[in-house]
């Protein structure tokens, strides 16, 4: 029988400064959002400071620093400016995912491979900080034993394909999920999931033992526009419980 770690919530609040630069005004705050964040029960605030700054931007981090003084994960492309940055703010994780301008949203994993010296030397860097790092993959077999060997402390596996999927496919793209946890987890690796997730598809993937922590942002911000943001956080929270035991 496989352990079944507690299931933690990191919400990410990068929607709040999108709906804020659509009318390039002062409100939402982004301080507000990452307090209450913490208050309504999250286990941790996320953020994504992206190359165009196309919603949180450097001011915003370093005040979202300020207010949230554990649990901050900062997700970030391998790109020079962004990686001084984040050894100035230093939250308590990084979580490297990979960007392109043109996507809408982070699709696909992290090359790891192509990546894999530049990791090495900052994972390095990052341990002396004090600051874990996670890499954002896709579910697959070969890029979690390269992630192993680079010394990172997890990986959040991208759900984007199981979020996608229909009809039988969700059941392949949860087993390969599934397969992949294990195999982090035999590795040594903490788990984190995220991505596509919203309060239809989470407990299937709250049902995997392995997985310690889930990464969800606008299904959580989107559904905060109805029934509020703290009922928004409460209620995915209540649905990530249903399938562990
Ligand atoms: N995890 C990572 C690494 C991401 O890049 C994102 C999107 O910013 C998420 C989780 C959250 O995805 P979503 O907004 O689809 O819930």
């Amino acid at each position: 029988m496989d352990k079944v770690l507690p299931l933690r919530l990191g919400v990410n609040i990068d929607h709040f400064a999108t709906l804020r630069n659509a009318r390039k005004e002062g409100f939402p705050s982004i301080v507000q959002a990452a307090t209450m964040t913490i208050s309504a029960g999250a286990d941790m605030v996320v953020c994504h400071l992206r190359e165009d700054r196309r919603h949180i931007n450097d001011e915003d981090l370093y005040l979202i620093r300020k207010v949230v003084v554990k649990d901050l994960d900062l997700e970030m492309a391998l790109r020079e400016d962004v990686i001084k940055i984040s050894f100035d703010v230093k939250p308590d994780k990084v979580t490297i995912v990979p960007e392109r301008r043109e996507e809408v949203t982070t699709e696909g994993g992290l090359d790891v491979k192509k990546h894999f010296d530049q990791l090495k030397e900052l994972v390095k860097e990052y341990k002396k900080a004090k600051i874990e790092t996670f890499l954002f993959i896709e579910p697959d077999i070969e890029t979690i034993e390269l992630s192993a060997k680079l010394g990172v402390d997890g990986i959040e596996l991208h759900t984007g394909r199981y979020s996608r999927a229909r009809g039988k496919d969700v059941i392949h793209e949860y087993k390969r999920v599934k397969i992949a946890a294990e195999k982090a987890s035999e590795e040594g690796l903490l788990v984190a999931a995220g991505h596509g997730l919203d309060y239809q598809n989470t407990p299937l993937i709250a049902s995997i033992p392995q997985i310690f922590e889930l990464n969800i942002g606008f299904s959580i911000i989107s559904k905060s526009l109805f029934i509020g943001y703290e009922n928004a956080i409460n209620s995915m929270r209540q649905l990530m419980m249903i399938n562990r035991k």
